[in-house]
């Protein structure tokens, strides 16, 4: 019983052993070395990393050059983070924050039979592309006091889109900014 058996096993095993230390080194020979591929990687990285610390610094890319290649596509997804709050349509209603139509080069805080925050009355002045940019970052912080309770558009991306889309409702939409 032992001997037999045990002996074919043994044997079997052994030839099993043998097969894979000829397969690593026949697969050696064949598959080019590892570590290069590595460091390949590796190189690769500090400019990953570059990247996307250059992301969080934001204003990487200028509002002009975004507003270029913004689309009316992009800006409606985008605006259903706004429609809650805003109709955007000639006539629309106020809704919980003024209507938008023709926003764009527009004074800030006059839309009919809406009642404004002090904030916004007080700061007056024009919607222009920058400072549109920097309310919808952060509403709150570009207009300490103001009762849009909406939180911003992290993305650059997002708000050029918005604000190309915003531009759109207008019959006589202002220019784009020039770079
Ligand atoms: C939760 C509701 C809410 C959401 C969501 C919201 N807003 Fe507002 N928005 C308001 C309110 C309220 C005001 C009035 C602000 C004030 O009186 O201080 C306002 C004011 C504004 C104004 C100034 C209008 C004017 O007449 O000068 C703009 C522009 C604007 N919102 C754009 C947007 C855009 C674009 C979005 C989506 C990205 C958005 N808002 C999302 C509530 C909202």
């Amino acid at each position: 019983m032992w001997s037999m058996n045990t002996n074919k096993y043994l044997g079997g095993l052994v030839v099993v052993a043998w097969l894979l230390l000829v397969a690593d080194f026949v697969g050696d020979q064949l598959i080019p070395p590892v570590e290069p591929i590595v460091s390949e990687v590796a190189a690769g990285l500090p400019s990953v990393a570059e990247s996307s610390a250059s992301k969080a610094a934001e204003p990487v890319v200028p509002l002009g050059i975004l507003l270029a290649s913004a689309s009316i596509d992009k800006g409606k997804k985008v605006a259903k983070k706004c429609v809650a709050c805003h109709s955007f349509k000639q006539g629309g209603k106020n809704k919980v924050g003024p209507n938008l139509y023709d926003i764009m080069g527009s004074k800030r805080g006059v839309v009919a039979g809406y009642s404004y925050s002090g904030a916004i009355k007080a700061m007056g002045g024009v919607w222009g592309f920058d400072d549109m940019d920097q309310f919808l970052k952060k509403p709150k912080k570009f207009m300490p006091g103001t009762k849009m309770s909406f939180s911003g558009l992290k993305k650059p991306k997002d708000r050029a889109a918005i604000i190309f889309y915003l531009r759109s409702f207008s019959n006589t939409p202002v220019d784009l900014p020039k770079n």
